[in-house]
Order: C-alpha cells, then sequence, then structure tokens
C-alpha cells in the first residue's frame, strides 16, 4: 500500500478537479493522462536503485501536468539531493496551478511547448535524471504542418526521421536526446506499440545505437494503469552512454518495476536482429525456437471481399431464394456482415454452408442475358426485376458485363473484420474468423488468401488452420492500430495493405 504524502494527496485533488474541467476530447487531444500516484513512486524508486547514494540531481519531466513525477521524486530523494528542477507543460489549465501547488519548491516550470523549446547549450546545465509520460496523442490526430514540424525538429535535433505513422510520444523522446547530459538516466512510461509496429524501427534503432538500453518492463495488458486511457504501457530506461561490447537489455513483465513477474535478459545483437520485442520478458517458454516473425504479405494475398453494387438486391435470404424461385447453381453462400456474425470460428455444413442462425446467399451467375433468358426463366423474371428498379443502372452494376457479374472472391479460411471501434463491448476494433465453410464475404471483411508455401503446408496439416488462425488473433490492437488509420468518432479501419505490413509470429513446423 502507498502511504501518500500530504502535498501528494493534495496533488491528487488537484489532479482529478482539472481534469474534470475538461472534456474527454479536449484531454485526447494534448495526451492529457496524469500517472497514478503508486506508478510513479514505482518509477522513482527504481531510478533510485540505479543512481549512486548521494547523487545531485538534475531533473526534467517534459510533460509535467501536474507534477505525479516531481511529487514522488520529492518523496524518494532528500531535498539536498535535488540541485535543479524543470518541468515543461503546453496547457496554463494544469500548469498555472502546478506552479502554486510548487511555488516553496526549487521546480521552475515552464508553461510552454516542449517540442519548441531551446535545449540548454552546456552539458553541465542538461538533466541527468529525466523522468516522462509523454502525451500519447496518435499521428491521426496531429495536423499535417504540425507532423512536418516534429519531423524536421526531431532530425534537426536527434538525426531522426520518424516516420509519419509515429505517434507524439516518439517526437518526445527523440527530441528529449538534447535535453539530456552524458550519462543521464531517462525513464520513459509510454505504449508498447513501439516494440513491434513499422514506426517503431528508428525508435529502437536509437535505443540500439545511440544510448545504452538498460530495462524495458511491460505491464500487463489487462492491469492497465490507466484507467482512463485505452493502452498497453512500458517503462523504458536508458543512459545517455554508448553501449558496452556485448551488452544484454533486462526484459521484465508484468508486476512493478520494483517487483516484476518475470525477468528475462537479451543481447543487443538478438534485439537487432528481431522485429517483434514485445516476445521477450514473457518468460524462457514463450520464445520457441520455430516462431518465426513474419509480415501477413509474406504469408498472404490479401483482397477485399466483394463489392456486389446493390447488396438488397443480390444478397438473399433463403426465403427470397424461394419465393423468386432462383436456381441453386447461381446461388453461393456468403457470410453477414461483422455486425450480425456472432462467432469467430464458423462450422460447415455437409455441403459447405455456413452454419449460422442467419443464412444468406449470393446471386453469381455470369451467363449473358440471352442465355439466362432462354434457359432460366425464373432467374430473368428476378433480374428484370433489378432493371426496373434501377440497380442495373448503379455505378458499379453499369461498369460490368453483363451488369448482374459478381467479383471472383473464392472462399478462404481466413477473414479479418477490418473496420471497428477499440471501445465496443468486445474491446477489439479488429477479429479474425476462421472460416471452415465454402462463404465468401462482401466488401466489410479483409480476406486472407494462403500463398503458396501456406497452402501447402496447410493442405498437408490442416490442424495448422487453427495454429494460423490463434497466431492472427494474437497480433496486439496496437499493431493492427498503428497500421491502420482513425477516423471521427474512433472508428478505425484496415486497408489490405496495411493489414499485409502487420507482424504475425507464426510457428509452422513441430
Ligand atoms: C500523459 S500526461 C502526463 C502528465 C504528468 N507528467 C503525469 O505523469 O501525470 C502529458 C502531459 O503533457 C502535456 N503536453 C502535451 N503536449 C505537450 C507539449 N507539446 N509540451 C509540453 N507539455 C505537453 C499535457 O498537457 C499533459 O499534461
Amino acid at each position: 500500500m502507498i502511504i501518500m504524502s500530504t502535498t501528494e494527496k493534495a496533488r491528487v485533488l488537484l489532479q482529478n478537479q482539472l481534469d474534470e474541467g475538461k472534456t474527454q476530447t479536449e484531454r485526447n487531444k494534448l495526451g492529457q493522462f496524469a500517472t497514478p500516484t503508486a506508478l510513479a513512486i514505482d518509477i522513482l524508486e527504481y531510478a533510485s536503485a540505479l543512481l549512486p547514494l548521494d547523487f545531485k540531481i538534475r531533473f526534467l519531466d517534459p510533460a509535467f501536468g501536474t507534477g505525479s513525477f516531481y511529487s514522488a521524486l520529492l518523496q524518494r530523494f532528500q531535498r539536498a539531493q535535488i540541485v535543479e528542477a524543470v518541468g515543461y507543460e503546453i496547457d496554463p489549465h494544469y500548469g498555472d496551478e502546478a506552479i502554486k501547488l510548487w511555488a516553496k519548491t526549487s521546480l521552475q516550470l515552464n508553461i510552454a511547448d516542449f517540442t519548441s523549446a531551446t535545449p540548454p547549450n552546456s552539458n553541465k546545465a542538461k538533466a541527468n535524471l529525466l523522468i516522462c509520460n509523454p502525451p500519447y496523442v496518435r499521428h491521426h490526430h496531429l495536423s499535417r504542418i504540425e507532423k512536418l514540424r516534429l519531423q524536421n525538429k526531431t532530425e534537426q535535433t536527434a538525426g531522426i526521421k520518424l516516420s509519419g505513422l509515429a505517434g507524439l510520444y516518439c517526437h518526445f523522446l527523440c527530441i528529449s536526446d538534447a535535453w539530456i547530459a552524458k550519462d543521464g538516466l531517462a525513464g520513459w512510461l509510454i505504449p508498447s506499440g513501439f516494440m513491434d509496429v513499422n514506426y517503431g524501427q528508428q525508435i529502437k534503432e536509437y535505443l540500439l545505437n545511440r544510448v545504452t538500453l538498460l530495462r524495458l518492463h511491460r505491464f500487463h495488458p489487462k492491469d492497465v494503469q490507466f484507467s482512463d486511457a485505452l493502452v498497453s504501457n512500458a517503462v523504458v530506461w536508458f543512459r545517455k552512454a554508448k553501449a558496452p561490447a556485448n551488452h544484454a537489455v533486462e526484459f521484465t513483465y508484468g508486476g512493478s518495476l520494483m517487483n516484476p513477474n518475470v525477468k528475462e535478459v537479451i543481447s543487443v545483437d538478438v534485439l537487432r536482429s528481431t522485429v517483434k520485442w514485445t516476445n521477450f520478458g514473457l518468460g524462457s517458454n514463450s520464445i520457441n525456437s520455430n516462431c518465426q516473425q513474419m509480415k501477413l504479405s509474406d504469408l498472404f494475398i490479401i483482397k477485399r471481399g466483394l463489392a456486389t453494387g446493390a447488396n438488397n438486391f443480390f444478397v438473399l435470404t433463403p426465403e427470397q431464394v424461394s419465393t423468386y424461385q432462383l436456381p441453386s447453381l447461381f446461388l453461393k453462400p456468403i457470410l453477414p456482415s461483422p455486425r450480425h456474425l456472432l462467432v469467430d470460428e464458423i462450422e460447415a455444413d455437409s455441403v459447405g454452408n455456413p452454419v449460422l442462425d442467419r443464412q444468406l446467399f449470393l446471386l453469381a451467375c455470369n451467363l449473358p442475358e440471352d442465355e439466362v433468358k432462354a434457359k432460366y426463366p425464373s432467374l430473368w423474371r428476378y433480374l428484370h426485376l433489378g432493371v426496373e428498379n434501377g440497380i442495373s443502372d448503379r455505378y458499379l452494376c453499369k461498369h460490368r458485363s453483363p451488369w448482374y457479374l459478381q467479383e471472383n472472391r473464392p472462399p478462404s479460411p481466413f477473414l479479418c473484420t477490418y473496420m471497428g471501434r477499440a471501445d465496443t463491448k468486445r474491446g477489439r476494433p479488429f477479429r479474425f474468423i476462421l472460416n471452415h465453410s465454402m462463404a465468401t464475404v462482401a466488401n466489410v471483411y479483409l480476406i486472407l488468401y494462403p500463398k503458396p508455401a501456406l497452402a501447402v503446408a496447410l493442405s498437408q496439416k490442416p490442424e495448422l488452420n487453427r495454429s494460423v488462425w490463434q497466431a492472427l488473433s494474437e497480433i496486439s490492437d496496437e499493431t493492427l492500430m498503428g497500421e491502420g488509420r482513425v477516423y471521427g468518432g474512433g472508428l478505425h479501419k484496415l486497408e489490405p495493405k496495411e493489414l499485409g505490413n502487420a507482424i504475425v509470429s507464426i510457428t509452422l513446423q513441430s
């Protein structure tokens, strides 16, 4: 249990009052999610374990808020050790009150944008202990101009060209390089997404080549440290010094920094050659020597499901099929939209139809009109209804010949729902579906067609279908959301190419 100092109690109270004075949207915009007291204390306690006794501290928090880290610093270190304490906070709503709260201490809090501030010139004036929980503002929420400014600044200050997909926290980390003294210690509380996704590559290079990465601790995703922000967090510790030869990094998982559940030491050489770092620190069993990391585009051809041009006309219930006496020859099973698909694994009956409450069929006929008219009068009558109702004049239909022709999308065992919200009841924006049926899908799904090598492996060992599906389902939401884009109201979307960039850990040989 954490015993709060009187000042910390006052700070938490102030934090809550200030948070209540803002809407969730306003707070999201500036990444205003405070570090809980227990976590701030854990972080400063770990910093004190890394620093010599009596170490003279020049502290910097570039995203200060009301000062949860500063408060923990004052609790965990002697006042005499704190030579200097500097903070930056862009928002006077928090900053002005924080200045009042800490008025009796030596804190110099600047109400300013840290990413535009000028770092000290001399090494002596730079911080030797930087602790930061930077704003988690995803790249979609940065304007084009702001993103360009940040990219230029990051390149000028740290020589790192960050991807356009990097969130604000990546820029904070790189820009602050110019603020840390030689041998200074830095502890960053950041989303763990950078460990796996493409945009994190430059951050990983920075951590491996420019500083000495000491430790990477990840919290258990279920143990979300921030009740009001949906992220899996990591704490990254490094020293601003070149890493010694044969350096190894401590990866820890779960529990707290001072008392993690799992510990593992991984050499920098292994880290250099591994794309996905979240596999480390989960315990020795988790790293399977047969396990390979591959881009989905190495394993699958990914296509969007078919665009019928008029679902109401071409996608039919069994009742409609019987009313219009449509020939079964031209009917293919098709899955309902993800909203109506309550299971993630689809069983099939003896003829390959999906076993679902809601059965649907796609009308798919590629015979020319003359032939339909001559041989299939009931189908001809139905198509004629489509002409009368203007279906044949709709954009997609009009550009096809014959107008009722459908794209060819054979069934595949692997499907992905590529549009969704992170805040649904299921809690996951994207779902992977294992489809045992012969049903095709409309363009509300992405279809993953196994490439030849995988297709051969699956045909030799059908039980691998399930392992592949499980591996797909284990791709973290952070990874998928990092590849895709987000629309207003929190709707996440993935294009086939974006899904192809996601990395999966997969074991294909036993
Ligand atoms: C995740 S909060 C962390 C606050 C505090 N350090 C804590 O851990 O509780 C990030 C803070 O950074 C501030 N911020 C956002 N953009 C900033 C910027 N460009 N420069 C300085 N502060 C910024 C936000 O207003 C917010 O208070």
